[in-house]
């Protein structure tokens, strides 16, 4: 068994191939940017912070033998493999932000350095900072979400609701809002766990009850449509969950099912923090409904494990993900800089995405 969603070393990538979890731990090698793009597009691997990561570190393996005859020839080589690596799935933003800053490194470089090998070299080196990273961004905003929620909640043991997956198989390592989670059970602060299925993926059953049970943090498996009778009587502490993208209002795209989620919190009157690393905030977009929502192919929702489960003829529909917003925000909003509330997001990270 593995949580480790990427390993890495220069010039070698493997992903742990989600798709097989929990039953088989298989590591696959991703030779380029072809190879990172099937495995973002399969959902091999995916989160949005281990998208980001894959991507950049698929152009990595794949420009280290590589030597360009000109300055132009690297940046438009880089450019266009990045863009490419940000159409695999439109709704995560780390991708398409650090596609926007390792262009913008290449131009820079482009006009400092002279060859075009030490070009490469920089380049290479900033998208293998990008893992360690990710992992101290997750450390931080693990323990100032931990912090905050055991003051608001102002209960020494929490019990504690989260969705989909955003652990270390989402991320670099240690996770998001499980990653806050990891921390209060570091610090023996987790009374229970639960955790949903999150259909129609199974992120939830396959991935986060995976992760639980491998930390030995006292858990437990709900479907999806049992989260407002969980609430209503099973002393639900505060929930907590990540995101794909949030935008500048606070507005949150997460996985299908965080918003009705939301409101249910809301109507209980628990606490709902949505954790993330900087890279996931999009200071760009105004409101959620500027988000790109991502569909997914009906089979996903038809079928479990390549068995079908619907009736034949019926339609479908498969939203990835949903946005929730800003007002359901109650816990807060929890990030490696601290924990916002949505209207004070903008001011609190001015210059630091
Ligand atoms: O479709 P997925 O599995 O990529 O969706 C993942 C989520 O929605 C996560 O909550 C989000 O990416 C944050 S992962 C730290």
């Amino acid at each position: 068994m593995s949580l480790l969603a990427i390993k890495y070393k220069r010039g070698h990538l493997e992903i742990l191939n989600q798709l097989l979890l929990p039953h088989k731990s298989v590591y696959e090698e991703i030779r380029g940017v072809e190879d990172g793009w099937q495995a973002i597009k399969a959902m091999k691997v995916r989160g949005a912070p281990a998208i980001a990561l894959v991507g950049a570190l698929s152009l990595a393996v794949e420009i280290l033998p590589m030597s360009f005859s000109s300055k132009e020839e690297v940046e438009n080589f880089v450019a266009e493999k990045l863009q490419y690596l940000t159409t695999a799935r439109p709704t995560a933003v780390n991708i398409m932000e650090a596609a926007k800053h390792l262009t913008l490194l290449v131009k820079g470089l482009s006009s400092k350095v002279s060859d075009t090998e030490s070009i490469k070299i920089e380049l290479i080196k900033e998208m293998e900072g990008m893992l360690d990273k990710d992992l101290s961004d997750n450390k931080a905003l693990g323990r100032l979400g931990a912090e905050h929620m055991l003051q608001l909640v102002g209960a020494d043991k929490l019990k504690v609701l989260t969705h989909c997956n955003t652990g270390s198989l989402a991320t670099s390592g240690f996770g998001t809002a499980l990653g806050v989670i990891r921390h209060l059970s570091e610090q023996d602060h987790i009374d229970h766990v639960f955790c949903t299925e999150t259909r129609p993926y199974n992120q939830g059953s396959r991935l986060t009850a995976y992760e639980l049970v491998y930390e030995n943090i006292p858990s437990t498996l709900v479907a999806d449509s049992m989260v407002s009778l969980l609430m209503k009587t099973k002393g639900v502490h505060a929930v907590v969950v990540g995101a794909d993208r949030v935008v500048s209002n606070g507005d949150t795209a997460n996985k299908i099912g965080t918003y009705q989620i939301a409101i249910a919190a809301k109507h209980h009157g628990i606490p709902f923090y949505v954790a993330v690393p900087s890279t996931s905030i999009d200071m760009s977009l105004e409101h959620g409904s500027d988000i790109v929502i991502e569909e997914r192919p009906a089979e996903e929702l038809t079928t479990v494990a390549g068995v079908r489960i619907a009736a034949p003829g019926i339609a479908c529909w498969n939203p990835a993900f949903d946005v929730t917003p800003a007002e359901l925000i109650t816990g807060g909003i929890v990030t490696e800089h601290g924990v916002f509330k949505p209207s004070e997001l903008k001011k609190a990270l001015a210059g630091k995405t």
